[in-house]
């Protein structure tokens, strides 16, 4: 393996790379509102006991959404959906209602949030826990239901083929994805198998 040569860039540069999510919320009237909001991770309360962790910046209308009605979905941006999201994000709900383009609309299986009929992978999620740093809010959700494409088998937790979903990945530019390339354990030679997490 080759040795890098690296330089110093001091802190401004981020690699927060995931999968790109548009987060659907209720605003007051009880409309819908999606915005992507890219900053999403995950903790493990224990177990199989995942939260979702999605940050946002500022006073967006979803931002507030989130505060007032403790409620969210998660909607997997798939390489198709692109051009909705990069208009859901460049567009303000405070400037009117982002109908544009066109997006079909359900309610959650059993949290009462706006769900994308578009994405292959749907967290709703009710907020356990928020913390303030800053002017960004991160919120610990738990997830209460997962609502995945039928045609996408997952055996567990991690047997999941992204490849399949065909996110688009967020790093200030939008990618998609490469080769499937093997599981834990495949790599390090000497048998073994692992465990996320263990
Ligand atoms: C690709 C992309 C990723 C984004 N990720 C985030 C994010 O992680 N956190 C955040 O606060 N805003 C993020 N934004 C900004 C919001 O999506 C944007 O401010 C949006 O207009 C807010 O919509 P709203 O006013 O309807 O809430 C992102 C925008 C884009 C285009």
């Amino acid at each position: 393996m080759n040795t890098v040569r690296r330089r110093s860039e001091g802190t401004g540069y981020s690699l927060c790379v995931q999968p790109a999510f548009i987060i659907g919320t209720n605003n007051e009237d009880g409309t819908p509102n999606f915005a992507p909001i890219t900053w999403v991770s995950a903790a493990c309360a224990g177990g199989n006991d995942y939260l979702l962790v999605i940050s946002m910046f500022g006073g967006k209308t979803t931002k507030q959404n989130v505060m007032r009605t403790g409620r969210l979905s998660a909607n997997l941006v798939s390489t198709d959906m692109l051009p909705l999201m990069d208009y859901f994000g460049t567009h303000h709900a405070r400037d009117g209602k982002k109908d544009a383009l066109p997006y079909a609309v359900s309610r959650g299986k059993k949290v009462d949030v706006p769900v994308l009929d578009a994405s292959r992978w749907v967290y709703e999620c009710e907020v356990e826990q928020s913390v303030q740093t800053g002017e960004s809010t991160t919120f610990f959700c738990r997830i209460r239901n997962v609502q995945i494409d039928e045609s996408v088998s997952c055996r567990d937790t991690f047997d999941v083929d992204l490849t399949r979903l065909d996110p688009v990945i967020y790093s200030g530019m939008y990618h998609s994805i490469g080769k499937l390339l093997g599981r834990i354990g495949d790599f390090a030679g000497d048998g073994r198998t692992g465990e996320h997490g263990a």
